[in-house]
């Protein structure tokens, strides 16, 4: 039983190509003035064709391995939390397995939807638990552009594609000379919850069957394999939910907001990750936000914005990281990082 897990290396990935909002006025009528006061989104990235979640997953995984110094072959399991997996069976996590060239390690797909990062946390955990030998990759990867329908202005100015990446172990392995995404971040806590009650219809996604319903061969695809979501619904559980684990997280490990140096909840949209914010009682400026340039990238944002954090100075070693995420099901969670 080990009772210390370490994030050894970050990654993170997102395709080259660019969809502003002035790009998404062509599409559907909405303008610019809606999509940032509302959502705070400037611009997403976005898949190129033929580009899966998979091949995404493998740049951010690359990454994080050269951070954590540790090679594919080093690697014991591969958890990949995702919504949009490259197909049910295989497992995108047996597929990203096979593209870094490794063979025989366990590999399994988590659907959380956007708290899937924090879940795998919570899986490893048990895992380096139950086995302080393992050398974990979490994968937290969406390619949600191929989801939503270009007809619904309400759901596909909000979502855009990306991946982000840790290698999870019971040990301090990063390099001794740490690169901007090395790093020894010790998990302190994490949590996870779900009520599909009240979850259950206010987000959905399915892959063309809904309710038990089997599509036959010549069905049209329906609405139902698209995205479609209740945003009121959504808005008003994740206020709630989120801060509210956080703050059951936080009492569990003995501290306050005070004890936090940084805030870097799911960009889902800067209403709901300020609201999150106010409701911690967390200054401003100690709240990551960069979902004006990715989106709503589902589970992948949290990962990224850890990254892109690192990259901007606005985490630091020694600093206390608090991340929090909420999505569809529903499903929700928490964890400290201590940098
Ligand atoms: N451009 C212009 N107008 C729009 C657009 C658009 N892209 N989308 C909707 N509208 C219109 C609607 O048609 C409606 O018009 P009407 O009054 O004539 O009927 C009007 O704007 C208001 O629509 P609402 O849906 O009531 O807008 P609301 O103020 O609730 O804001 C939003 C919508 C931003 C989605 C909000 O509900 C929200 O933030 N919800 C959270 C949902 C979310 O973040 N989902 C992400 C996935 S889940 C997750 O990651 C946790």
């Amino acid at each position: 039983m080990t009772n210390r897990i370490y994030l050894n290396g970050f990654g993170y990935y997102a395709p080259a190509e660019i969809l502003t909002n002035s790009d998404l006025q062509k599409l559907v009528d909405t303008n610019e003035e809606w999509i940032v006061s509302r959502t705070g989104i400037v611009e997403r990235h976005m898949a190129a064709p033929g580009e899966t979640n998979s091949d995404m997953a493998v740049h951010a995984a690359y990454m994080a391995l050269e951070a954590a110094g540790l090679e594919p072959s080093e690697l014991t399991a591969i958890l990949y939390a995702t919504a949009t997996p490259d197909s049910l069976v295989p497992s995108t996590a047996a597929t990203v397995q096979m593209k870094l060239g490794i063979h025989r390690v366990m590999a399994m797909d988590i659907n959380a939807a956007c708290s899937g990062f924090i879940y795998g946390l919570q899986v490893a955990q048990g895992l380096l638990a139950a086995d302080p030998g393992h050398n974990i990759l979490l994968l937290a990867t969406e390619l949600l552009t191929g989801k939503v329908n270009w007809q619904d202005r309400a759901t596909c100015v909000l979502f855009g594609d990306g991946s982000g990446a840790v290698v999870m172990s019971a040990e301090k392995r990063a390099p001794q000379q740490p690169a901007l995404f090395s790093n020894d971040v010790l998990l302190e806590g994490v949590m996870s919850s779900a009520d599909g009650t009240s979850g259950g219809e206010a987000l959905r996604m399915t892959d063309g069957e809904s309710n038990g319903r089997r599509y036959r061969v010549g069905d049209k695809i329906g609405d139902d394999y698209f995205i479609r979501m209740n945003g009121r619904e959504i808005y008003k559980h994740a206020v709630r939910n989120m801060p509210e684990i956080c703050n059951k997280l936080m009492d569990s490990l003995g501290y306050t907001i005070r004890d936090i140096d940084a805030l870097i909840p799911h960009q889902a949209n800067i209403r709901i990750v300020e609201a999150v914010g106010e409701r911690l009682n967390m200054p401003p400026e100690k709240v990551f936000i960069n979902i004006q340039k990715y989106g709503n990238t589902s589970c992948a944002s949290i990962p990224m914005a850890l990254c892109e954090a690192l990259e901007q100075n606005f985490i630091r070693p020694g600093m206390r990281v608090l991340i929090t995420a909420f999505g569809g099901g529903f499903t929700w969670g928490a964890a400290v990082l201590k940098f």
